[in-house]
């Protein structure tokens, strides 16, 4: 086990052995980080070490994974608070040990008074400050509605599974070096769009190991404690949302509260080299291009290719910029508009795609204006389960960026998210992840904004074999795509599959984003053939639970982050 620091009153350790867990509650002023875990009982792997120890704690109570999942979920909006929440939404893939496969959709709506032009100005430019930060950039929160959409499934009484979140907002704890830097680093923005100065303002700098306690957030959770679903989207905490609302100029009403509703949807699921992957159908883009990119990729045999050649890489670049294409223009919420989904996912249609695909020579995507890709914020959140019995969970959730909107409701103490921003606020003008979109993802009162979330489980003889996901905005399918590739065709280990590096293209802008520990002379091929390539630090935070053929399972949680596995 390699230390990598050791205030007095924190431990944060990262392991990188084979273990089992032994504690029982996790102890929020002294806790480790676990990169790997193998055991036989039940895992979770999330974006942080209490968060996954909380889920476990709920498996050795005896709920299930869906159990798991909702403790996790509820953890992370205290422990995680730049993307875990209440105050955002997202997307949950069910495996149940019956067989059947269930998708809830938890993705925030428009507010009613929201309108497709909302975010130009006289001229008809978009003002995408305002789709990104403060009141108006926050949609309908899902986040709750999704976790009693899941309560169907899960055995345990809410009121244990709501408990560690609890504690961890009452009583505090520990934060980490990366949370600290960023509460520092947002500072300046949680005080511009605030109209109460929220708790993550100190007025010297967090460090690595300070307590943070968020009472209103307790109060926010005991009221959903008591009051279930109605405990956020009716009385107390609804009011503070609407008060908070109109301080800040923003147009979500008790009414767009009460009427939200998490949506119970088919999963889309596909054959891929002998197994099946189970992953979210829109109103998220990114189970509709994984299959689209899994599918161009067998017709290409990259089975035969291997992993970080100029071969592989170009050919998954192509793939992934047809995809992109696709999603850019027929995308967006199925209750709004007309997806062709049987054509965009068909194996003739795919094939076509690939006929001007021309190996050793760079595409473009040039007819169409660049957009401008910002660093990648890692502000999404994912989470994987598995229990004993077979049941699986795959989860992201969201405040879109880090922080959301940077809006705390104040007497509520939880953010709001900025998700009206992955909205096509304007035909052609980028959002903050620098993809366009066009009519399909154009806003309208009431609709859920295009996702590229791509919580995935992928089944081998019928049971959980890879449970796979990331944040990344659009780079999730591609970070998924990849990490599935690297698993099913190049063989690679769960660990490789997370840590090794990655890389991503969406169309516009016509540039290939590569994480800098990428093979040079690989780049160097890739230029030669035509590309631009653009480096960036950190590419997802990628969470793989997977079962092996001996029974037993395997976590990891990516380097990149403080992600961390528990197991049993
Ligand atoms: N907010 C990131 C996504 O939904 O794709």
């Amino acid at each position: 086990m390699k230390k990598i620091m050791i205030p007095a009153f924190l431990i944060l350790a990262m392991s990188f052995v084979q273990f089992t867990f032994s504690q029982e509650k996790p102890n929020p002023y002294k806790y480790e980080i676990h990169k790997k875990v193998v055991c036989k009982n039940g895992a979770v792997a999330s974006a942080n070490a209490l968060a996954s120890e909380a889920g476990v704690n709920s498996l050795k109570q005896g709920g299930n994974a869906v159990d798991a999942a909702i403790a996790t979920q509820l953890a992370l909006a205290v422990v995680f608070p730049q993307a875990g929440n209440i105050g955002g939404g997202g997307f949950m893939i069910i495996h149940l040990k019956n067989g059947k496969n269930i998708a809830i959709d938890f993705r925030e709506v428009a507010p009613g008074e929201a309108s497709r032009d909302m975010y130009l100005d006289l001229n008809g430019n978009a003002q995408t400050h305002l789709s990104q930060d403060g009141h108006l950039a926050a949609g309908v929160p899902g986040s709750v509605a999704g976790i009693f959409a899941a309560m169907k499934y899960a055995k345990l009484p809410f009121k244990k599974l709501i408990k560690p979140a609890i504690d961890f907002a009452e009583k505090g704890f520990a934060i980490s070096a990366l949370e600290a830097s960023l509460n520092n680093q947002t500072k300046n923005q949680f005080i511009k769009f605030n109209t109460t100065v929220p708790i993550f303002v100190k007025n010297d700098l967090w460090k690595e190991g300070d307590t943070l306690i968020q009472k209103d957030l307790a109060n926010s959770l005991k009221r959903i404690r008591d009051y279930g679903e109605k405990g956020f989207y009716e009385g107390e905490t609804a009011q503070l949302i609407v008060d908070e609302m109109k301080r800040g100029k923003g147009i979500i009403t008790n009414n767009d509260l009460t009427n939200y509703k998490a949506i119970i949807r088919q999963p889309l699921v596909f054959d891929y080299e002998g197994s099946k992957v189970v992953t979210m159908p829109l109103s998220s883009s990114g189970g509709i291009i994984l299959e689209q990119m899994m599918k161009m990729s067998s017709f290409e045999n990259i089975d035969k290719m291997q992993f970080e050649t100029p071969q592989s890489a170009q050919l998954m670049t192509e793939i992934e910029r047809r995809a992109f294409a696709d999603r850019a223009k027929y995308l967006g919420d199925p209750d709004f508009v007309k997806v062709p989904v049987a054509t965009l996912v068909s194996d003739s249609y795919l094939k076509e795609r690939l006929k001007d695909y021309e190996p050793g020579k760079a595409g473009n995507s040039k007819d169409i204006k660049e957009g401008v890709i910002p660093e990648e914020s890692k502000e999404t959140t994912h989470f994987d389960v598995i229990d004993k019995d077979g049941n699986a969970v795959s989860e992201t959730t969201t405040l879109n960026g880090w922080f959301g909107c940077k809006t705390v409701v104040a007497g509520a103490g939880f953010l709001l998210n900025n998700e009206m921003d992955d909205f096509s606020v304007k035909p052609g003008v980028p959002n903050m992840f620098g993809a366009v979109g066009a009519d399909a993802n154009a806003i309208a009162p009431h609709k859920r904004m295009l996702s590229s979330m791509t919580p995935t489980i992928v089944l081998k003889n019928n049971k959980p074999w890879i449970i796979v996901g990331t944040p990344g905005g659009t780079t999730i399918p591609t970070s998924v795509y990849q990490t599935l590739v690297d698993l099913i065709d190049f063989h690679m280990s769960p660990e490789d599959a997370v840590d090794k590096p990655k890389f991503h293209h969406q169309w516009l802008p016509d540039v290939i984003i590569v994480e800098q520990s990428f093979d040079k002379n690989v780049l160097e091929a890739l230029k030669k053939m035509g590309y631009a390539i653009t480096m960036t630090k950190g590419i997802g935070r990628t969470e793989v639970i997977m079962v092996r053929h001996d029974g037993s399972i395997i976590g990891v949680g990516d380097k990149r982050g403080d992600d961390s596995v528990a197991g049993y």
